[in-house]
């Protein structure tokens, strides 16, 4: 048993601590917004936040993320779509939408740390993170689009 902080519930999951946080997300709690891509690390199409950091739950045990505080793309939007989800909305971002969940939340997890972000830091920010319909320019410009949401409510 393992249990894990998951948009802001603590979760008994009963499974081997060396189970990917993929999984157990997805088959045991149903939790199916974070998707299945690769499961090697390679696509970013599971990324999550671990205590903040855009984190592969492909490649996350259980037992690294005990006692961690985990969000989805489900509750990234809990209490209000975040700037990102928002612009990607007024983007018209996703083709396909596979890999825009995990866009979403490397996304979240870089303009927390930075709401200027340069083109040069959403390339590297996002280098993880593979989209096979190509919409690589949208993701930019929504990135741009929610960062100057984010520092006109700071001002
Ligand atoms: S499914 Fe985790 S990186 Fe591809
Ligand atoms: S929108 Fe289709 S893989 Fe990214």
């Amino acid at each position: 048993m393992v249990t894990v902080t998951i948009n802001g519930a603590a979760y008994d999951i009963d499974a081997d601590p060396d189970t990917p946080l993929l999984w157990a997300l997805r088959d045991t709690l149903g939790m199916t917004g974070t998707k299945y891509g690769c499961g090697i690390g390679a696509c970013g199409a599971c990324t999550v936040h671990v205590d903040g950091q855009a984190t592969r739950s492909c490649l996350a045990p259980l037992a690294s993320v005990a006692g961690k505080s985990i969000t989805t793309i489900e509750g990234l939007g809990a209490e209000g779509l975040h700037a990102a989800q928002q612009a990607w909305m007024d983007e018209n971002v996703p083709q396909c939408g596979y890999c825009q969940a995990g866009q979403i939340m490397s996304a979240a997890s870089l303009l927390a740390r930075n709401n200027r972000p340069t083109d040069d830091d959403i390339d590297i920010a996002m280098a993880g993170n593979l989209c096979r319909c190509g919409t690589y320019p949208r993701i930019r410009k929504a990135i741009h689009n929610a960062a100057s949401k984010l520092s006109d409510a700071h001002e």
